[in-house]
């Protein structure tokens, strides 16, 4: 059983915050989650709980806090949410992990608002310098984590970072949680890990994924 950890979820109650939340309780890990309505995060805490009772999974009403608290932060926020907490979990955040899973999308979901030089995961790593950014869980759905295989095949989890130790943690995090990680390079890889997210959510709206599907690279 891998290292037990402290986790933070900013963003907790969303479609991916939840998602992974609930995947992670079944883990040896403990969960302190956020989002600003916090009924919902105490109700989500208790639907973990109802499924497991010995799931550690806390509600915390601050983001500086649970930030404080944990190993790994996970911002769970819509990409243009992300600087506002950046600022407030800064100086708690320092030599952490923090595991940016956001998709610069547009409104129509057809482009990234982002340049074609940088990326969301290189903004967050600019705005938390002291942190160690990982680009992780952007290219799987919401709905995949409940069941990571689908057609036959695990999903891969595609990741970025410039830090190996970090790296090697999220990868454990994502195999804990029945994903495959596949390490890319540093966290410039990110613009192509986003851009990946923006195709495969064109293809499930082109052919009717049904927002079931994720990628796989297939290998000898
Ligand atoms: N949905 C997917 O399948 C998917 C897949 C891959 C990546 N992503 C990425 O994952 C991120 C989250 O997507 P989502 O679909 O889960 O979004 P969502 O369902 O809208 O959830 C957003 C979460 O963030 C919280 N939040 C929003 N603004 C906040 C703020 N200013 N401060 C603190 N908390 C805030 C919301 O709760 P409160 O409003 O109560 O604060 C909610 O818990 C996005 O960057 C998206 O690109 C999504």
């Amino acid at each position: 059983m891998s290292t037990k950890q402290t986790i933070a979820i900013i963003g907790a109650t969303g479609n991916m915050g939840s998602a992974i939340a609930k995947s992670l309780s079944k883990t040896n890990n403990r969960l302190l989650l956020f989002a600003r309505h916090f009924d919902k995060v105490q109700a989500l805490v208790e639907e973990i709980k109802k499924g497991n009772a010995s799931a550690e999974a806390e509600a915390v009403e601050c983001p500086t806090n649970a930030s404080w608290e944990a190993d790994i932060i996970i911002l769970a926020l819509p990409y243009a949410d992300e600087k506002e907490i950046a600022a407030k979990i800064k100086d708690v955040a320092n030599q952490k992990i923090l595991i940016s899973i956001s998709n610069p999308l547009n409104e129509t979901y057809s482009a990234l608002v982002t340049a074609a030089d940088t990326s969301a995961g290189e903004q967050l790593q600019q705005l938390l310098p002291n942190s160690k950014v990982v680009k992780a869980f952007n290219t799987v759905f919401a709905a995949d984590f409940a069941n990571t295989i689908i057609d036959g095949k695990q999903v891969d989890t595609l990741i970025a970072g410039n830090d190996t130790q970090a790296l090697e943690t999220v990868s454990e995090l994502a195999r804990s949680i029945d994903l495959n990680p596949l390490v890319a390079g540093e966290l410039p890889w990110s613009r192509t890990l986003e851009n990946m997210a923006l195709l495969l959510i064109q293809f499930t709206m082109k052919y009717n994924y049904n927002w079931v599907a994720g990628w796989k690279v297939l290998h000898n």
